[in-house]
């Protein structure tokens, strides 16, 4: 069985991940979207609720599976046998990023595959933090998230706005 693994923070998942969730689905029998840490970031969204979002996005989807995994991403891949790990790619600046994560995995496991799929165009400009921020000033988001996690993600981001308008304080 060829497993795959498509790992990210997914903070929310966004239109860009389900269209690469999809892709790489096809490439093998079995695709593990893997929410994991990003030790630079720091989350808005608990580790439940992206997998919450993760896995309603993705339901009904018969061969990909959504797990949590707190670790070394090279851990996991061997711990479930996987073949490669599947990352989207949506310019050149995210390629330096791509690049130097591939060759530290692959320095800690010669065996480590990572395969770079270019996003859809008319994604190339969707991410995350995009997402955050426009769903912070309450703007509309629709057509960068699936529309199931929608009520979560304005829901989860203005109880964080309020709170930050009322501390005075900032996120980073
Ligand atoms: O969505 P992101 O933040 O670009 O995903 C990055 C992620 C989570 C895949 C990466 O930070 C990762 O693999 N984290 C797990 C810990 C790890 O193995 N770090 C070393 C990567 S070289």
């Amino acid at each position: 069985m060829r497993t795959l693994i498509y790992p990210g923070t997914f903070d929310p998942l966004t239109n860009g991940h389900v269209d690469i969730a999809r892709r790489a689905a096809k490439l093998c029998d079995r695709l593990i979207v893997a929410v994991l840490t990003n030790s630079a970031k720091k989350p808005a969204f608990s580790v439940e609720e992206r997998l919450q979002m993760t896995r309603e996005a993705l339901a009904g989807r018969e061969n990909i599976e959504v797990i949590h995994f707190e670790g070394l991403l090279v851990d996991f891949y061997r711990e479930v046998g996987a073949c490669g790990v599947v990352r989207g790619l949506r310019s050149e600046s995210d390629f330096r990023f791509e690049a130097e994560m591939a060759a530290a995995n692959r320095l800690l496991n010669p065996r480590f595959e990572t395969i770079l799929l270019p996003c859809r165009i008319d994604l190339a400009f969707t991410s995350s933090s995009i997402v955050r921020e426009v769903a912070s000033y309450g703007g509309d988001i629709s057509g960068m998230v699936p529309l199931e996690i929608m009520p979560l993600i304005i829901e989860r981001l203005k109880i964080k706005r309020n709170q930050t308008t009322k501390s005075g304080g900032q996120d980073d």
